[in-house]
């Protein structure tokens, strides 16, 4: 199943996303963690898997609070801050659920460390561009391990991130539609249109390296790339291709 991207809302400002986080934050404080007690049954795949992404989810996000605060703008910077401190509460819980499971996190992956290199490589709106198609192919990845992983608790944990990476997708796609609204039209496009094949090209990289795990849950490699390639459709055209 392919659920588009929640709605950028350009009319919506850093005050509205600074609100946002931390709206999900006091949620967040006031809810429950699933009961990690009653463990998990992750297949071996499915559990190989998370701990790649585990790492993904963990990161300090240092570069990325550097550049939000170097733009000026102190609620967006509050806000990177609070969306960073909901990213490591991914890590957090996937790390729940594989101690559940009985299976440990591992400290880096290459992926990992290839995908943070070049998000650094020109700043603030490339660290963005980069960091949204990961945000955007999480929609899928635990779109496929809420609905196909069987297993109660990484039903429940995929869907409590589902919800956040919705936000997420959203909170990226606002800020890169804010971040070149002064780029003309025709270049905006082009890069939008670069964004698209450079995010095709990291979710075959994904749909390769996780396959037996997105196999594990029903979804195949063609499957998992065409339903991302729906959803990178649908952020571009929100993200770069406005008027
Ligand atoms: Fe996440
Ligand atoms: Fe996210």
């Amino acid at each position: 199943m392919t659920t588009s991207p929640a709605t950028t809302t350009a009319a919506h400002g850093s005050a509205y996303w600074l609100d946002d986080f931390q709206t999900a934050a006091d949620v967040r404080a006031r809810t429950a963690d699933p009961d990690w007690f009653v463990g998990a049954r992750l297949t071996p795949a499915i559990a190989a898997s998370l701990q790649r992404f585990q790492v993904g989810e963990s990161g300090d996000g240092a570069t990325l609070i550097g550049a939000a605060d170097a733009s000026g703008d102190a609620e967006y910077a509050a806000a990177i801050r609070l969306f960073v401190a909901e990213e490591q509460n991914h890590a957090r819980m996937i790390a729940e659920l594989l101690a559940a499971g009985g299976h440990r996190t591992i400290a880096a992956h290459w992926s990992d460390a290839v995908f943070v290199h070049v998000r650094r490589l020109l700043g603030l709106r490339t660290e963005v561009m980069v960091l949204a198609v990961a945000e955007v192919i999480a929609l899928r990845y635990y779109r496929a391990l809420a609905d196909g992983g069987r297993d109660r608790l990484l039903t429940e944990m995929s869907r409590r991130i589902l919800d956040d990476e919705f936000r997420h997708v959203a909170f990226q796609g606002w800020r890169l539609r804010t971040g070149f609204s002064r780029t003309p039209r025709v270049l905006r496009r082009a890069i939008g249109a670069g964004w698209y094949v450079f995010a095709l090209a990291v979710a075959a990289v994904v749909a390769s390296d996780h396959g037996p795990a997105l196999a594990d849950c029903g979804v195949g490699r063609g499957r998992f790339i065409a339903d991302c390639a729906a959803l990178f459709r649908s952020f571009a055209d929100q993200a770069f291709r406005h008027p």
